[in-house]
């Protein structure tokens, strides 16, 4: 889910909506005489995620979501700095903001998330309109800053924490079709991958307290929803210890316990990564019907020199054992990928080993990008970025072009086939049909049928399919 590649030929419609990563929130409870904020979130879904706790934190302060940009008090963008399209993007939206603000000189605008991280006070420097400038870790002194703000006083907090996991802060569900909601389970990264930002917008790796991830997946189960999707950028690596026992839990004994919350709640994770994802974990969803037989495990590239370079610390014989065993445990189980073409040095020998690496490992679909160079990362500062942007944006195309195969193939062998799919609501297209998700992750479009509803399972067996979508209906 990232969202900043809009010259790449879209994949599909499908994905193109989920990489669009901006939403409106709404509120149910704008109160008559309180201030309203309006929120934009871009990047991956733990961001999304993290604007629902800033919506709580901002609620505790007496302020409620917007949708209505024009009129509210305070606009805020949550921002990402993966690639430098993300960035130029969230520059572009500012300049609109300072609009609004020309006009109704009294809204503040807070930047929030990576790039506040990426960028701190230089961002303030660059950008004159902005009033506040908070980094991941730092939501909980937002009502500070919005008070300083107020006043006058343009305000900052960049300061990452090793501790901060907002354990205790019950998420505002925003923009939620009450059916599906993430759940974040940990937060940084401690791998150094040498093209990535995230290890410093968002600092050290920790795991949030289990229980309380347990008692946020239990509520929302109550509140009438049927899946949760456990968040971090390795799940893998989720490790937390119980202060008083001492007991230590992995992510295999988490998925656990959300699996067991009740049969019904449907359990998605992600992101896996290659080189922590155990047989263990495999077991552990296996053993569970209702955690989705879907694993999102990036590859990045195909050739082992180039993830040496990568510093992904795994091979490509590791990564193939590792979709092996996949498949041995799951044979029915899907598996999707991110990919990064044009990376430094990279020759089409190694180009060539990334597009037989996806036909081996039959993703039902990807995230394709071409390398960004990001200052401060290991390969800004180590290695040329050294492939032309033609040959980069080529290779991205050849790419696209076979995932589009591979997926489409993926999805012809679902004719015929009923899946058990969880409604989210209406489709797209027509508020005749619904949507919604087999285990896979695939999305279902189907005429609707009375007496059922968003957050009802039922069994639609499948007539044909697109790239984006399998097409069916409803059957006993
Ligand atoms: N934690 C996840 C990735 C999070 S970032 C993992 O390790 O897989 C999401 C994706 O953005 C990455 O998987 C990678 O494919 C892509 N990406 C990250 N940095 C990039 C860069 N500098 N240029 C292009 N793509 C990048
Ligand atoms: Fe970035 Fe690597 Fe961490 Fe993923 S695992 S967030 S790619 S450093
Ligand atoms: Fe972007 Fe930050 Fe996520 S850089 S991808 S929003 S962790």
């Amino acid at each position: 889910m990232y969202n900043d590649n809009p010259t790449l030929p879209s994949i599909s419609k499908e994905i193109d909506e989920k990489q669009q990563g901006k939403v409106f929130y709404d509120s149910p409870e704008v109160k008559e005489d309180g201030k309203t904020f309006y929120i934009e979130s871009y990047g991956c879904q733990m961001n999304f995620s993290d604007s629902e706790i800033v919506a709580s934190i901002l609620g505790e302060a007496g302020y409620s979501a917007t949708r209505d940009m024009e009129n509210s008090d305070l606009i805020l963008i949550n921002t990402c700095s993966i690639r430098e399209r993300a960035e130029a993007t969230v520059r572009k939206r500012l300049t609109v903001f300072n609009k609004v603000k020309q006009r109704n000189p009294g809204t503040l605008v807070g930047v929030l998330g990576c790039m506040a991280e990426r960028l701190k006070g230089k961002l303030m420097d660059d950008e004159k309109l902005v009033d506040m400038v908070v980094g991941p870790d730092a939501y909980r002194d937002l009502p500070t800053l919005l008070a300083g703000a107020e006043d006058g006083d343009r305000g900052m907090n960049v300061l990452l924490s090793r501790e901060e996991t907002y354990a205790d802060i019950s998420p505002l569900r925003l923009n939620s079709n009450g059916v599906t909601a993430f759940v974040t389970i940990m937060r940084g990264c401690d791998n150094m991958c040498s093209f990535c930002v995230v290890p410093f917008t968002r600092g050290r790796e920790r795991s949030r307290n289990s229980f309380s991830i347990v008692a946020e997946a239990t509520d929302l189960y109550e509140k009438g929803y049927r899946e949760v999707s456990l968040l971090g950028q390795n799940v893998d690596s989720y490790k937390w210890e119980n202060p008083e026992t001492k007991e230590v839990v992995s992510f295999a004994n988490l998925l656990e316990m959300v699996a067991l919350i009740h049969p019904d709640l449907r359990v998605r994770f992600s992101t896996s990564h290659p080189k922590d994802i155990t047989d263990e974990v495999l077991v552990t969803m296996a053993s569970h019907e209702n955690i989705c037989k879907y694993i999102h495990l990036p590859v990045q590239s195909g050739n082992s020199r180039v993830l040496k370079l990568m510093n992904r610390t795994y091979d490509r014989e590791w990564y193939m054992e590792r979709v092996e065993s996949i498949y041995k445990h799951m044979p029915d189980c899907a598996i999707s990928s991110d990919m990064i073409t044009g990376f430094c040095s990279e020759t089409e020998e190694e180009h060539q080993e990334t597009l037989t690496m996806m036909e081996f490992a039959k993703y039902s679909m990807s995230y394709m990008f071409f390398y960004s160079e990001r200052p401060g990362t290991l390969a800004a500062k180590k290695y040329e970025d050294d492939i032309p942007l033609e040959i980069k944006k080529r290779r991205l195309a050849e790419i696209i072009r076979l995932q589009n195969h591979i997926g489409l193939e993926h999805n012809k062998l679902d004719v015929g086939q009923t899946f058990k799919v969880l409604i989210e609501g209406d489709s797209k297209k027509s508020d005749q049909d619904w949507k919604g998700r087999s285990t896979y992750n695939k999305m279902l479009i189907f005429p609707k049928k009375d007496g059922l509803k968003p957050g009802d399972y039922c069994n639609v067996r499948v007539d044909r399919v697109t790239i984006a979508s399998l097409i069916g209906e409803i059957v006993d």
